[in-house]
């Protein structure tokens, strides 16, 4: 297993040897724990959270507050991967000290590795002052969810010569600045590839093509929870929301129909020896203890003292 821990260097190292960058969102421990398990370089607590945790139409309603509790959260269950917070929408534009603070906060009290802003040269000096105070910043260039309403909507950019331009102007001023990676959403594939040539920092594309250096995408678009949004840049790994949907109607049948719990799944009256009924809480816990291996001496420990289950740490090694 890969335990050495991904930083900015990590990234900067995998452009020069053109080893991809892998990148997908997160917003909780556990799946932080999957996927940190996987090997995904950088996580991402994105504002993206917004629309598919809590079912808002845009990013634009996210606090820095819900923010910093998501980014806490993931950075329990992550060992290995960078943890980038996202700095939601009016957290950074109203003034550079304003900015300061909210990214000091996500460091500070959220715990990420580095922030997010969306945005080109109208916040190099932004860029500059996070990067002086120590605070890694990540880019987001071409469609940036946080202008849905200026944009009109979620519209690929960078189409026409002039916008193309533009966006390759925000990219190196960005670089510039001493942001240390890209994100590049919503873009010709040709312009993903340009831009990836012309700066020395890492690309991370979202709808940029395969050009980029990396990639990322919102894990519940790659999980398939939604099946009603299947836009043309997502590939769906997996259709979690089928196979939730039958794994509950399942759960459903067999609790009407009696059939659970079973007995295997309850406790009796009577206080077993310690060692039996370890074995029960390591299979009730199968979750919680790694690979559901033979019971360990806190899992008795647990049993004896009538305990559900124990809250012994899940990590192996
Ligand atoms: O908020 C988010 O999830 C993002 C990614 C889509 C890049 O910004």
């Amino acid at each position: 297993m890969r335990t050495e821990k991904v930083t900015i260097h990590t990234l900067q190292k995998k452009k020069a040897a053109s080893d991809k960058i892998t990148m997908l969102t997160c917003y909780d421990a556990t799946f932080a724990r999957l996927l940190d398990d996987a090997g995904v370089d950088i996580l991402l607590v994105g504002d993206s959270l917004g629309m598919v945790v809590q079912g808002h139409a845009t990013t634009l309603p996210v606090t820095l507050d819900e923010m910093i509790y998501h980014t806490r959260a993931v950075m329990r269950g992550v060992r290995r991967a960078q943890v980038v917070g996202d700095m939601p929408f009016m957290s950074y534009q109203t003034s550079i000290e304003e900015a300061m603070r909210a990214a000091g906060r996500l460091v500070k009290e959220g715990g990420a590795e580095a922030v997010k802003l969306e945005g080109g040269a109208q916040h190099a000096e932004l860029v500059r002052r996070l990067v002086a105070s120590g605070i890694p910043v990540m880019g987001h260039i071409g469609l940036t969810p946080q202008s849905f309403h200026q944009l009109g909507g979620f519209k690929v950019q960078g189409r026409g010569e002039g916008a193309a331009r533009k966006l390759v102007e925000d990219a190196r001023t960005l670089e510039e600045a001493g942001a240390y990676a890209l994100v590049l959403e919503g873009i010709p594939l040709e312009l993903g590839k340009e831009i990836t040539e012309e700066v020395a920092i890492p690309t991370i594309g979202i709808g940029a093509g395969a050009g980029t250096d990396g990639q990322v995408l919102v894990i519940y678009d790659l999980l398939g929870m939604n099946e009603d949004f299947k836009p043309k840049f997502v590939r769906r790994y997996e259709n979690f929301a089928v196979r939730i949907r039958t794994a509950v109607d399942e759960y459903c049948d067999d609790v009407r129909a009696g059939r659970f719990p079973s007995e295997d799944e309850a406790f009796t009256a009577n206080v077993p020896k310690a060692a039996t009924p370890a074995r029960k809480v390591a299979s009730v816990s199968a979750l919680t203890f790694a690979g559901g291996c033979a019971a360990s001496p806190d899992e008795e420990a647990a049993a004896a003292d009538g305990a559900l289950y124990s809250t012994v740490t899940v990590r192996a090694d």
